[in-house]
């Protein structure tokens, strides 16, 4: 959940370095420092907050050609300058920065403390510094030094290394946390994904777990845990420099939201040839021989697999069970006999899913992973991948990526359906009520300052999809507003949680479908009838004419699409009215990489 970034080259270490971090600190923006090696001597620069606090703090700073960088989230002791990274060992020999956990760092840190190491922060990571440091002095062989250290080190960790007395080299170990190493002519990079080096090169070489490199100006050099040499080919990526600037918009996530209707374009054309699928034909057969799909996600992801769910066992007739990550890794449901098992995940990297994957795979079963992130962890590590081509997602808070994953579904159940829907058709219908919403996103503004905004808590009701919606929206609002947000199925709340209405509670009922919409504005109307204050956001066909916000008729298949982007606007507005970082929430990451 940390980023890191490394240079060694011709260029000044210092501004690569920061630029790579300020595109990296989606990945967590509590702390962050800054290491350089000159003349035998390390020099470690860290600060609390923002990169730009650490920006004003090097900006002095002499030209160095060799550096790390590192974003932090905290999961060892509180946001301080002394927990944050790079972390020193106790005589100044090696500097690292890390991502990741060590499982065993308490052991490695008793053995350390009884040898006379003494400790100032309270992190894992300042453990591994300390160990290296013990290793390097007792081998004079940095690489044997990492291959000791691999041996002895239980968790996760992506490092990036610098030695004191080595002018010339930035060591980089990768162990179930993501990194890849950037390639360029008279320099060298390490970053934990390729936009925190893109406009230095767009040419990579992929690091496996259990692997490190010594990477000097000219040479990326590759090995594995027991040292042997490795080689490796480099791929060149198409993320594009460009795609990650905010261009005229305030905000990633306004910019994010805008981009949704040409995200659902790119995949008709990518994904749709002459109205047919076009996918590997393998993959179709194992989807369409499967006896039962298993869909494995988190947070926003898994709630774009629930409308996945309900997409495919109405069109397609496939049974379709939808787990969380985090809980499927370590239980197992009954499994089917001919199942196929569908990871969804915007950044390829969440951990949760990540040891789903791996027990799925160890059980010998197939899996598919629906990523935003090409080349990314989950990708590499499943049999099939299909890709989101939704661009770079910046904003903590997900919403084109979500619309990606539910539009990919909708094509692969369409596909698999005996009575298809025009997607093309149907998609550019959900496009214009999209473009709609957006070009009505004032009046969203007016009802969250009139009706939401104030409120300590809120709830969003639906049912059946308008239910899996109003999980995502409540995921949206509270993640951003900080405003305590339930998504509820409207026809469960008299079996309890009405008990929390009270006078000027925010209820939003979302209604797109037909067969339900009176049975959620029954809903409504208790709790009106408790004083909430609500809200009804409607498709025309189902909507009344003093409902606060009507959406144009989409197939009432593909209402979430649009549906959720009021959701999506409704908790830009709120974050903005409170004047919260609406592209960084508090205590959250973009990537969640450690479990
Ligand atoms: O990268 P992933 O899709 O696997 O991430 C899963 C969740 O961490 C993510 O969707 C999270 O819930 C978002 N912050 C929600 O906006």
């Amino acid at each position: 959940m940390c980023g890191i970034v490394g240079y060694i080259g011709e260029k000044n270490a210092k501004d690569i370095i920061i630029a790579g971090l300020k595109t990296l600190e989606y990945r967590g923006y509590d702390s962050s420092g800054i290491a350089f090696v000159d003349n035998g001597k390390i020099d470690v620069y860290r600060e609390v907050g923002r990169i730009t606090n650490l920006e004003d703090l090097i900006k002095d700073v002499p030209i160095a050609h060799l550096g790390i960088g590192h974003t932090r989230w905290a999961t060892h002791g509180k946001p301080s300058k002394e927990n944050s990274h790079p972390h020193t060992s106790m005589n100044k020999m090696i500097t690292l920065v890390h991502n990741g956990v060590i499982e065993n760092y308490v052991e490695i840190k008793n053995d350390l403390v009884a040898k006379g190491y003494t400790f100032s922060s309270e992190t894992d990571t300042e453990v591994i510094a300390n160990y290296l440091e013990e290793e390097y002095k007792k081998t004079n062989d940095m690489k044997q030094a990492i291959v000791n250290m691999m041996n002895d080190l239980h968790g996760a960790y992506a490092l990036g290394i610098l030695c004191a007395d080595q002018q010339d080299a930035l060591y980089c170990v990768k162990n179930k946390t993501p990194m890849l190493a950037g390639v360029g002519t008279g320099f060298n990079m390490i970053g934990s994904d390729a936009m925190a080096m893109i406009k230095e090169t767009n040419k990579f070489i992929e690091i496996n777990d259990l692997e490190f490199l010594i990477v000097t100006k000219d040479k990326i050099n590759i090995f594995d845990k027991e040292g042997n040499s490795i080689n490796r080919d480099a791929f060149i990526s198409n993320v594009n420099a460009t795609d990650i600037n905010l261009g005229t918009f305030p905000h990633y996530m306004l910019k994010e939201i805008n981009e949704q209707p040409t995200v659902i374009r790119t995949l008709l054309s990518k994904y749709l040839c002459d109205g047919k699928l076009n996918i590997d034909q393998e993959l179709y057969q194992q989807i369409e021989q499967a006896d039962r799909l298993y869909i494995i996600a988190s947070g926003t992801s898994m709630h774009a697999g629930l409308v996945g769910k309900y997409l495919i066992e109405e069109l397609a007739k496939k049974p379709v069970e939808v787990h969380l990550g985090s809980e499927f890794g370590y239980h197992l449901p009954l499994i089917s006999e001919k199942p196929l098992f569908i990871f969804i995940t915007q950044s390829g990297e969440t951990a949760d899913s990540r040891v789903a994957l791996q027990l799925v795979k160890q059980q010998g079963y197939k899996a598919l992973t629906i990523t935003n992130v090409e080349g990314s962890t989950l990708s590499r590590e499943a049999d099939y991948t299909l890709l989101l081509h939704a661009g770079p997602e910046i904003a903590v808070a997900s919403t084109k990526a979500y619309v990606a994953q539910v539009t990919l579904l909708a094509l692969l159940a369409n596909a698999l359906a005996d009575n298809p829907i025009d997607m093309n058709l149907e998609l550019n219908k959900v496009n214009v009520a999209i473009d709609d919403i957006i070009s009505r996103k004032e009046q969203i503004e007016k009802l969250v300052k009139d009706k939401v905004i104030t409120s300590r808590n809120c709830f969003y009701l639906g049912r059946n999809l308008d239910y899996y919606v109003a999980l995502e929206a409540a995921l949206k609002l509270k993640e951003i507003s900080y405003i305590q947000t339930e998504g509820f199925a409207s026809g469960e709340l008299k079996h309890g949680t009405i008990a929390l209405i009270e006078k000027g509670t925010p209820v939003i009922g979302l209604i797109t479908q037909e067969k339900i919409a009176l049975n959620t504005r029954s809903a409504l109307q208790e709790v009106k009838a408790r004083e909430a204050t609500t809200i009804i956001i409607a498709q025309k066909k189902v909507a009344n004419n003093d409902d606060d916000f009507i959406i144009e008729n989409t197939h009432h298949l593909l209402s979430p699409l649009a549906l959720v982007v009021v959701g999506q606007l409704i908790a830009y507005y709120a974050a903005l009215l409170k004047g919260y970082d609406i592209d960084k929430p508090r205590n959250l990451a973009k990537s969640v990489t450690v479990e």
